[in-house]
């Protein structure tokens, strides 16, 4: 595996970003998405780089006091190769202070994500019936307390 570097993710990626959306779900998020969610200033946004190459991408926004994991996703060619856990790791070394919390939406058939979702920490808090509009799928809502770090 090449070597894998976190980094803020910026406007000249999101051509890149959008192709690999494209090949991760059903139903991507366009362009104007992304740059409405990269010009939030209390947003994370981070790209997973290998040899120069977006292998990954995750964005997270923050509304009140909560953290929303909006999207995250992970070349298929490059996948299960912990670059998803590297992204994830790093939003939790830049945003963690004991009690943030943290909370997303995730189809209920996406088992690879929500394995991962557990994996962190996050919980199951309920489902929002026929959320995702194309199949009319449900939602599992699912949080994440942090715990134990101070802030810095
Ligand atoms: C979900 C996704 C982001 C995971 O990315 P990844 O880089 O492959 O994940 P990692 O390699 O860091 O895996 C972390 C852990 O998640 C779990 N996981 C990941 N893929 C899995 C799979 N196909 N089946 C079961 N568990 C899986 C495992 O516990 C894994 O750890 P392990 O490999 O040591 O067993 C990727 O599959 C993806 O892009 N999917 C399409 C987009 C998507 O569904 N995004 C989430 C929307 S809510």
């Amino acid at each position: 595996m090449e070597p894998l570097e976190i980094r803020r993710l910026s406007y000249s990626d999101l051509p890149q970003v959008v192709a690999v959306e494209r090949r991760a779900f059903p139903t991507p998020w366009s362009l104007a998405m992304f740059v409405l969610e990269l010009s939030k200033p209390s947003g994370i946004c981070l790209a997973a780089v290998q040899a120069e190459r977006i292998t990954g991408y995750m964005v997270c926004s923050r509304y009140d006091t909560v953290w929303h994991l909006m999207n995250i996703a992970v070349d298929p060619d490059r996948r299960r190769e912990g670059v998803a856990t590297a992204l994830i790791e790093k939003l939790f070394e830049t945003a963690d202070r004991d009690g943030e919390q943290y909370t997303l939406e995730v189809r209920t058939s996406n088992t690879p994500a929500i394995e991962m979702y557990e994996r962190f920490g996050f919980r199951s808090a309920g489902v929002r019936r026929g959320y995702y509009h194309d199949n009319k799928e449900d939602a599992l809502i699912m949080w994440r307390t942090a715990r134990g770090r101070q802030p810095a």
